[in-house]
């Protein structure tokens, strides 16, 4: 069973703070949604909305389509998982996971079968009769995700659930919840600050900053066309680089100046440019979008070496043009030496413009 969420302007005040303001969202049926934003920017709290935890100062938060705003908690039809996945010490694996369900007074032999079967899906059920402390960072975390799932929830939420696992783990545990969302297909809304956990869970990400969301969306429409500076320059790693520009027209073409220098834009931008003539913009390319050359020889934007970094299969350079630093990515056969001035060939169609004042993405279409 998977239900829709809904909510309709809700917010949420902790004294002058705005911990969120006055959001609209929708999770479909069966989606998978990640709430990701930098520290601060309200995601606890918007998930502690959705739960009950916390009470909303307006709007209304919809479960399947019932308005839960006034119900506690254990009314909603939803299970959490939190960062710091609290399983009883005292309890074995399987009285942790049947705990909820005892607490429900369900009967003896459904609770058994039920913990087996969610152990079962988890790869858990080998460690039934163990306890907590006989168990590892990954273990322990799955039977917390089991506790969670063995509620049949119609909606499972999750906050930060990987962020006390090694890296290792980690990307472990995300592959497995990604397969196991597959499996149950639970509406989940997932927090994590970890953008590129986001890009490999979400089925959409909502990208926050300051109680906002500021683009809701596919991961690799977050990623290649964000909504924004701040969008771009949170995800992606290294993060979308930016150039400040100005769009200027000779000989009946417009071009962007980037310092003394012309960058080429796409035939269709050129009609759509004329009327910014003389405009400062903001113009965004990601590393990979970006061909390094040895030298600046042959129509290349100069750039200066400040910083390179061989990372194994790629060697990351830190460049200036102008007053404004690029990270760019090429192989490590390239020699750069700091202070070198080499060449950089952007991709035109890879070229994102933004509103110089706003950080809005100018749409062309
Ligand atoms: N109980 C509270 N009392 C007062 N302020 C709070 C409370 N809970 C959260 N806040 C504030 O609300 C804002 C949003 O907090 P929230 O915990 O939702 O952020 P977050 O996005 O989950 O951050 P993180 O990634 O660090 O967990 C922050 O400014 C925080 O200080
Ligand atoms: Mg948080």
């Amino acid at each position: 069973m998977a239900a829709e969420i809904r909510l309709e302007k809700v917010r949420k005040t902790f004294g002058k703070v705005v911990a969120v303001k006055d959001m609209d969202l929708l999770v479909e049926p069966g989606e998978f949604l990640v709430l990701l934003g930098p520290s601060g920017c309200g995601k606890t709290t918007t998930l502690r909305c959705i739960a009950g935890l916390e009470r909303v100062d307006h709007g209304r938060v919809y479960i399947g389509g019932r308005d839960v705003t006034e119900l506690p908690p254990s009314k909603r039809g939803i299970a959490m998982v939190f960062q710091s996945y609290a399983v009883f010490p005292h309890m074995t694996v399987a009285q942790n996971i049947g705990f909820g369900l005892r607490m429900r007074r369900a009967p003896k032999n459904e609770i058994k079968k039920a913990v087996q079967e969610v152990a079962r899906l988890l790869q858990i059920d080998e460690l039934l009769d163990r306890y907590p402390s006989q168990l590892s960072g990954g273990q322990r975390q799955r039977v917390a995700v089991a506790r969670a799932l063995v509620m049949r929830p119609e909606v499972l939420l999750m906050d930060e659930p990987l962020s006390n696992l090694d890296a290792l783990l980690r990307l472990q545990m995300r592959a497995e919840l990604k397969k196991l969302h597959r499996e149950v297909g639970t509406t989940t809304v997932y927090v994590t600050h970890d953008q590129i956990e986001a890009l490999s869970l979400g089925d959409r990400i909502a990208v926050m900053r300051e109680g906002e969301i500021m683009q809701l969306d596919a991961p690799n429409e977050v990623y290649d066309m964000p909504a924004n500076v701040f969008v771009g320059g949170f995800i992606g790693t290294p993060p979308m680089n930016f150039l400040r520009a100005e769009v200027r027209k000779e000989d009946g073409g417009v071009y962007l100046a980037v310092g003394d220098f012309s960058v080429e834009v796409h035939k269709e931008w050129q009609e759509k440019l004329e009327g910014m003539v003389g405009k400062k913009v903001v113009l965004g390319i990601r590393a990979e979008n970006i061909e390094v050359r040895p030298t600046p020889e042959g129509g290349a934007l100069p750039a200066r070496v400040v910083v390179s970094e061989p990372l194994g299969a790629q060697q990351l350079l830190t460049v200036q043009v102008g007053k404004d630093v690029l990270k760019v990515a090429t192989s490590t056969e390239l020699s750069a030496t700091p202070g070198q001035t080499i060449g950089l060939v952007l991709t035109k169609a890879k070229i994102r413009l933004f509103d110089e004042e706003s950080g809005e993405a100018l749409k062309f279409d």
